[in-house]
């Protein structure tokens, strides 16, 4: 039988985990089949015409039910200039950077997700808080394996962009894309998930005419809770485990 010494031990180890919180992020750019479109820096210091929106902090939106969950910090009701063309099927590559120069996307436990929602006309007038989004790519573990890596682990953290392709079927059409990295080395603890929203404008050429845009849809806030299970999750210790066991 364990000590009630050993478990004490146990957690200390599994608490000096604790990864660089430092400087934490955005979305640099994204390229669509072979095509980068850069991203505008905080509070857009470049000045730069884009077509991802303008955040003006680089920490995690943190509350589960603020506006901030659509699109990023403070950038609920900001659209951008630009739109980035796409076709059914494009490739698409996300390059995240830290809030430092020269330093990596410093998070590594934690998935990514990537919604898509119509604008109804031109995405340089539609608010995000109007979006109906539907889920087109998830990435939690590599390989979907419980004992692989997380994908932030192997991607991001290590300066490689993450890339996913856009539905075969997608409509022809305006499109806002949300691209979210959470980050859950704290998430042990109820409202401290890290969400990294961030909001691309799309114009998506080629589609079948045929094809229709899912009628089930979800909006941000509002489709996640702080209790889901994967948003309220010891991923530390389970990481800490899995290191130890598998
Ligand atoms: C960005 O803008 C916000 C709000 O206008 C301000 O609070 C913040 O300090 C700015 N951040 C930087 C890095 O300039
Ligand atoms: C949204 O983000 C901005 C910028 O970080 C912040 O000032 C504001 O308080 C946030 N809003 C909510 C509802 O959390």
């Amino acid at each position: 039988m364990k000590s009630f010494s050993t478990l004490a031990a146990f957690s200390i180890s599994a608490l000096s985990f604790i990864p660089s919180v430092l400087a934490h992020g955005r979305l640099k750019s994204i390229t669509i089949d072979g095509k980068t479109f850069e991203g505008p820096q905080i509070n857009n210091s470049g000045k730069i015409d884009s077509a991802i929106r303008t955040i003006t902090d680089v920490s995690p939106v943190l509350d589960i039910n603020s506006d901030n969950m659509s699109c990023g910090q403070g950038a609920a009701k900001v659209t951008a200039p630009l739109s980035a063309d796409a076709k059914p099927g494009s490739q698409i590559d996300f390059d995240w950077a830290s809030g430092e120069p020269s330093v990596p996307w410093p998070h590594n436990v934690g998935p990514m997700m990537t919604y898509i929602a119509q604008c109804s006309g031109d995405c340089a007038d539609f608010n995000s808080l109007d979006a109906k989004w539907i889920k087109i790519d998830e990435a939690g573990r590599e390989g979907n394996q419980p004992e692989g890596d997380w994908i932030q682990a192997t991607t991001l953290h290590v300066s490689k962009p993450y890339s996913m392709k856009l539905p075969n079927d997608l409509p022809a059409g305006n499109y806002l894309m949300r691209h979210e990295v959470i980050a859950l080395h704290n998430a042990q603890s109820e409202g401290l998930a890290e969400f990294y929203p961030s909001c691309v404008q799309l114009t998506v050429s080629g589609g079948s005419s045929k094809a229709n845009f899912p009628s089930s849809t979800v909006d941000f806030p509002g489709a996640y809770s702080a209790t889901d299970p994967g948003i309220l999750i010891n991923a530390r210790v389970i990481e800490f485990l899995k290191n130890v066991y598998l």
